[in-house]
């Protein structure tokens, strides 16, 4: 008896030791999982991209992931924002690599680092730096020794990074795994032989790093072993690794999408993304990653291309702006909530099928000590069914998942979605004028001005019979490329006949063009983000002799960029330059303008958005901090955008899109952190010409929150799971509402207990409505913070409309 005490106290010292001295894991996997110090992990990882939100964001980020039931956090490595030129390294600001793990570590996570490092992630240049591409004798991403000596120097120099700090897992860090080169299987056989012996090259590169935890390598379809093959795509079900000795990965589940200037605004319903994973996990997955959790932002020119927004939004869980969007958010952290009362079977148990009807299966995991889990589904995209399963009946919604902890109680179904929703807000506040000194009143707003001359501002970089590329000649380094030519037009020529009128026609492959005669715009054309040219027709005036025609070639992104950027006038001493005019009145509707302000940070703490809906197109700064490419370009009316979505079925990007005939992007993510007290210099360059007076910040709020649940939605909550198994019957479905820390539900806009319809911010009533639901929600929700209402008898009138399922939805305010 004391023997084994003493033994005890012995394991607990040696356990403390351990972790006071930091000692490494030993994380390693089988085919169902992976295992850290021996214990198998179910794991559930949020993609967050360190460079497209700001260090002041990311603990908030982090932790509202963790909130919401992610136990590691994913990042690419943006090997362009961090090797400048050759050997010259930058690890500050939204780039601080090390930082943003040790925020990781900090909050008990793990991280999946994936390096690559070519990441094309709509990233600029899929973050491969474009001065490699000018040294000569360099082929991208296959058996190239250019290219694989500047890859591997890179890795080296990352994999030394976050050795030096001591984050690998196996230095007692949280980097679990990590990720070299990026899907090549999709471009692996268009590089031949070169492309097979680069990725196996790729392979053995990473495993020399010896790093102490496993490589991954995403859809790649020939991997050797130990390198582990994953999945990406919207579903990831049907996926098999290719060694039986590794665990089904899947590094990207894509809860929404990009978007790109000129396009609709996508959505992802999240009673798919919820039957996705399930399904995934279903089928002897352990390993899931949101790509994204948090989108974020491209700031300055980072987005990679073409025409993708800067706005990298992705409809994911976590907003741009940092706010959990719900019910997103809220749903799958109760799926993850319900997947982790299944941990120990999902990768202990047995896996066994079984049929329920045609489209309709149940997977049972069981152990020999008795544990037992189950997911039923219904892969039916249109009819509802109920099904048997070990003697009772259960009703399954088309296209979803029941998750049985136990095999027997359902506590979580795909479709049934009990989260709160939010109304969110953009409260738009005009310019406020810097107070000069403080206490003193503040003058209007003083704008500066400075007006780019079109065409070719210096001497030109280069003269050339015939056009050049544009990038070639750019090497990245700004948007812009002015090309200019003259025309001598004789005085009796053809372009000045009565009644003739000239027309320029441009062709371009690029992405856009504003094409200037004697200085003065013609007007602008633009690309759709695909390869095919475009080419427009601008009818112009010529007058007789010389005429200048100047073409703005733009990357969105023959002289090199504006005068402006050479000037560097949108920071430091730029800001000072003498090219600034003053004026009280700015410039309206003038292209190639370059505005200056001096402005108060827009009241409150909440996160801010520029709004550009009355600008043309261009680029922000605020305080020398690149906000990036603005653009209000407007999707097509034509477009098939949707009222309703219905989540059953397939999705693809454009199945639930919303916007048609709106700005892709009207409001633009200018963190908190960028402003000072006072004194803030916003820096607007303008191309085309806009109105730069009604340009305000908004603020984003959740102004309201709706709750709209069935009382057929499972009982027992995952919260309540524990509890409510040792008395299943009296619990019944409640609603939840919370409002956003320091408001209070201050009124109750739209409560209806029956057959209400519509969405969060759109409900109506039916034809079958208990009178009495807004007083009994009012009586048990004002003035609070939170609020839960039952479906019960205490509260409405189960009678009226039986034979039917009822729902109640509410829709609340917080202020
Ligand atoms: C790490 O764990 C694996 C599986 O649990 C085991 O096979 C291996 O021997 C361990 N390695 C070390 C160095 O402890
Ligand atoms: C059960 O799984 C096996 C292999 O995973 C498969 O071959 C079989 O078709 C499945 N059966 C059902 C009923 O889905
Ligand atoms: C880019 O420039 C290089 C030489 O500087 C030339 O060989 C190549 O053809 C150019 N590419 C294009 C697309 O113009
Ligand atoms: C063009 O026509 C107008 C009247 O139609 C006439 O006044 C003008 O002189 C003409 N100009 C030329 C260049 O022929
Ligand atoms: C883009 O433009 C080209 C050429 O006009 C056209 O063939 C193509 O269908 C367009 N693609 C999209 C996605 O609009
Ligand atoms: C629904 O399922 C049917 C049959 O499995 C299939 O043919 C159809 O394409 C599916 N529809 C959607 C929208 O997924």
């Amino acid at each position: 008896m004391k023997i084994s005490l003493m033994s005890i106290h012995c394991l607990i010292l040696a356990v403390f030791l351990q972790l006071a001295l930091g000692y490494g894991s030993n994380v390693s996997y089988d085919s169902r999982s992976f295992i850290i110090d021996g214990q198998k992990k179910l794991l559930i990882s949020a993609a967050i991209h360190y460079p497209r939100s700001v260090p002041a964001m990311w603990p908030g980020l982090v932790h509202l992931a963790k909130e919401g039931g992610a136990n590691v956090i994913e990042s690419y490595v943006f090997w362009n924002g961090h090797e400048l030129s050759p050997d010259n390294y930058y690890f500050e600001g939204r780039y601080d690599l090390v930082k943003f793990v040790k925020i990781v570590q900090q909050a008990g996570m793990y991280m999946m680092l994936r390096i690559g490092p070519f990441v094309a992630a709509e990233w600029n240049y899929g973050g491969a730096p474009v001065w490699l591409h000018y040294i000569p004798g360099t082929v991208f991403r296959t058996d190239n020794e250019q290219w694989k000596h500047y890859m591997k120097k890179f890795t080296t120099y990352i994999v030394d990074l976050m050795k030096k700090e001591k984050l690998f897992a196996s230095q007692g860090g949280p980097i679990i795994m990590a990720q070299v080169e990026n899907e090549y299987g999709y471009y692996e056989q268009s590089y031949g032989d070169g492309g097979k012996r680069y990725a196996l090259w790729a392979a053995k590169m990473a495993l020399s790093q010896n790093t102490g935890v496993p490589w991954i390598m995403c859809q790649q379809w020939d991997t050797p072993d130990p390198v582990i093959n994953t999945c990406n795509g919207f579903y990831c079900d049907d996926f098999t690794p290719l060694s039986s000795k590794s665990p089904k990965m899947w590094t990207e589940n894509w809860p929404g999408w990009f978007k790109t200037f000129g396009s609709m605004d996508p959505h992802r319903p999240v009673e798919d993304v919820a039957y996705a994973v399930a399904r995934f996990f279903q089928k002897g997955g352990s390993v899931n990653n949101y790509y994204m959790y948090h989108g974020g932002t491209n700031f300055g020119r980072t987005a990679g291309g073409p025409f993708i927004t800067t706005s990298y939004d992705y409809d994911a869980p976590i907003d741009e702006y940092g706010l959990p969007r719900l019910p997103k958010w809220g749903h799958l952290k109760e799926l993850h909530g319900a997947l982790k009362l299944c941990e120990n079977a999902l990768i202990n148990g047995e896996r066994s099928n079984v049929s329920l009807g045609p489209q309709q299966e149940a997977n049972v995991f069981t152990d020999s000590s008795g544990v037992c889990a189950a997911f039923l589904a219904n892969m039916d995209n249109k009819t509802d069914t109920n099904v048997k399963f070990r003697g009772m009946t259960y009703h399954l919604p088309a296209w979803s998942v029941s998750i049985l902890p136990d095999c027997k109680n359902v506590v979580y179904n795909t479709a049934k979605v009990g989260s709160q929703a939010s109304v969110i807000a953009m409260t738009p506040e005009d310019l406020r004028p810097s107070a000069v000194s403080p206490g003193k009143k503040s003058k209007p707003l003083q704008w500066e001005v400075f007006v780019e001359k079109p065409g070719i501002w210096a001497k030109p970089e280069l003269n050339k019979i015939g056009f050049v590329d544009h990038i070639n000649t750019t090497k990245d380094t700004t948007d812009y490329l002015w090309v200019t030519t003259s025309l001598n037009v004789g005085s009796n020529g053809i372009f000045l006949k009565n009644g003739s009128i000239p027309v320029l026609s441009v062709k371009s492959k690029g992405h856009a063009v504003h094409v200037f005669v004697n200085q003065k715009l013609q007007g602008s054309a633009s690309g759709n983000g695909t390869v095919f040219p475009f080419k427009a027709e601008f009818p112009i005036s010529l007058k007789a002799g010389k005429n200048e025609i100047a073409l703005l070639s733009m990357t969105v992104g023959l002289q090199i960029g504006l005068q402006g950027e050479q000037l560097n006038i949108f920071k430091g001493d730029g800001l000072k330059s003498k090219n600034w005019v003053s004026t009280s009145v700015p410039l309206q509707l003038k292209p190639l303008t370059w505005y200056k302000v001096l402005v108060d940070p827009p009241s409150g703490n909440e996160p801010v958005g520029l709004d550009m809906i009355h600008m043309g197109k261009g680029l922000a700064w605020l305080n020398g901090e690149e906000i990036g490419r603005y653009w209000p370009r407007k999707s097509s009316k034509h477009d098939a955008c949707v009222d309703h979505c219905n989540y059953r079925g397939k999705f693809s990007p454009n199945k639930c899109s919303t916007g048609c005939g709106e700005p892709t992007q009207r409001w633009y993510h200018v963190p908190r952190s960028w402003f000072k007290p006072s004194g803030n210099v916003l820096v607007i360059f303008e191309e085309i010409g806009g109105d730069p007076t009604k340009i305000k910040f908004s603020t984003r709020k959740a102004v309201g929150v709706c709750s709209h649940l069935s009382e057929d939605h499972p009982s027992i909550s995952v919260d309540s799971w524990t509890t409510a198994l040792k008395d299943t019957t009296n619990n019944k479905p409640t609603a939840q509402l919370s409002c956003p820390t320091n408001t209070r539900i201050s009124a109750i806009k739209f409560a209806s207990f029956g057959n209400p319809s519509g969405a969060c911010g759109s409900f109506s009533q039916g034809d079958c409505h208990d009178p009495n639901s807004a007083s009994v929600v009012k009586k048990i929700c004002l003035s609070r913070s939170e609020c839960s209402i039952e479906l019960s008898e205490e509260n409405f009138d189960l009678s009226s409309c039986s034979g039917t399922t009822r729902r109640l939805a509410v829709e609340a305010v917080c202020s």
